[in-house]
């Protein structure tokens, strides 16, 4: 498994891609766990982050009353969080019917033994067992996750370790794929057109080191083309989808149609519930990122500590409190000191321990509140965005949807 990848900065961005299942408003967890990795992204990649509407409705396909209100909350919980319209891409899956329909293409050759041999599937069914889940579309989960991901030809895809088997699962996939469907139909014009970008000059130079590299392979002839790339990201009619082509063709690999994938496994926080447990809204030990702070404050001060701890005399142990934990994630090492050596010998209470946290949980938010503020008084705003940017996906999608289409012979 490709875990910390650290991807090399490009000067033309690579794109990012994630999704997250629309689960009503975030909770901290989801924060510390996901979305600040989302937002530290936006600076370096060229990120896509869609509500997975679909997704949920796979385990979820009654809820038809929530679904709208979790959508837009979620949506105001990542601008809240510092996801920038401006400078990402924020969309809709379900407004996009291009994955459903590459969704069904692969459907057509993917062994049913790839999707049931999928860790999650199994899993998923034995622990939500209240719910009905030997249904089509359950099956088809990491398959649609697939189409979501080549549709964008996203070059890194940031989940949790969880989703590790899906990302994989999409390698296979697309080099299928690209097995049985083979390159960019048109590709030689393409390369035509994208070194005519380079300038007559730079253009017949590449030309120069490509033969030298694909008749004595010589490694400083591919630097010397590389070269020419990076100088030509400086102008501005120059995209990515020009670097790809002319990389494949100084390799004399061709452009594949779908690209591979790789998870970006980045360090996460793992911020646990109020009682240790994972936090999740439905075990009723989260915080919301817009919570309340009398809520908030009121939520830590009852949060359960070691339970060895009975009275304010009896030394504690941190390593058993989930208090210790939110130390970890929220306070810096001379706080963290004291909250170890105050805990095992008694030198202050549980909830003196507490205060820090919940101060430094409360400045978190603070931003978030008032950020999100404009999205609640004037919905509108939110429709927008996603409006915005499902356009801008539409037109990604469509484009690989017309290679795909022409791939597989659709074309007439
Ligand atoms: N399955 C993901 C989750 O539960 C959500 C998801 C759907 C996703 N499609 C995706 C994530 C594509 C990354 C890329 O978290
Ligand atoms: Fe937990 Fe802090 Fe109390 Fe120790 S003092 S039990 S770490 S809350």
């Amino acid at each position: 498994m490709t875990s910390d990848v650290s991807p090399a900065p490009r000067t033309s961005k690579s794109r990012v891609l994630s999704g997250m299942r629309p689960t009503g408003a975030l909770h901290l967890g989801h924060y510390h766990g996901a979305l600040k990795n989302w937002v530290r992204l936006q600076d370096d990649y060229d990120c896509f982050y869609f509500v997975a509407d679909w997704h949920a409705l796979t385990t979820h396909y009654e809820e038809r009353e929530v679904m709208e209100r979790y959508v837009y909350d979620m949506v105001i919980d990542w601008v809240a969080a510092g996801l920038d319209p401006e400078r990402c891409t924020i969309f809709l899956q379900s407004r996009l019917a291009e994955h459903a329909e590459l969704f069904t293409l692969l459907a057509m050759g993917t062994p049913l033994g790839w999707l049931e041999r999928v860790p999650t599937y199994k899993d998923q069914i034995e622990k939500l067992k209240d719910r009905d889940l030997a249904t089509y579309g359950f099956l088809g989960y990491p398959l649609l996750q697939a189409a979501d991901i080549l549709i964008y030809k996203a070059a890194y895809v940031p989940v949790g370790e969880d989703q590790a088997s899906h990302v994989e699962l999409t390698r296979e996939v697309a080099r299928r794929f690209n097995h049985l469907y083979g390159k960019v139909p048109g590709f030689d014009l393409k390369v035509q057109a994208a070194l005519a970008k380079l300038g007559k000059d730079d253009a017949r130079y590449f030309e120069k080191q490509r033969k030298a590299f694909q008749e004595g392979g010589s490694q400083e002839a591919v630097g010397k083309a590389e070269f020419i790339l990076k100088k030509a990201t400086a102008n501005p009619e120059w995209t990515a989808d020009d670097e790809e082509l002319l990389l494949g063709h100084l390799r004399g690999t061709g452009k594949n149609i779908l690209s591979e994938p790789q998870a970006l496994h980045t360090e996460v926080t793992k911020l646990p519930g109020l009682d240790g447990a994972k936090m999740s809204k439905s075990y009723g030990n989260a915080i919301a990122m817009r919570e309340e702070p009398a809520v908030v404050t009121d939520k830590m001060r009852k949060m359960p500590t070691d339970p060895a701890r009975v009275r304010r005399t009896d030394p504690g142990n941190p390593e058993r409190c989930p208090v210790w934990q939110f130390h970890q994630v929220y306070s810096d090492q001379p706080t963290k000191d004291w909250a170890w050596k105050g805990c095992t010998t008694a030198g202050i209470g549980c909830l003196d321990c507490k205060q820090p946290v919940i101060d430094a949980v409360l400045k978190e938010q603070q931003p978030w509140r008032e950020r999100a503020e404009p999205y609640l008084t004037n919905p509108k705003h939110v429709h927008w965005i996603v409006e915005v940017g499902t356009e801008r996906a539409r037109s990604v999608a469509r484009s690989t949807m017309k290679d795909v289409r022409a791939a597989m012979g659709l074309n007439y």
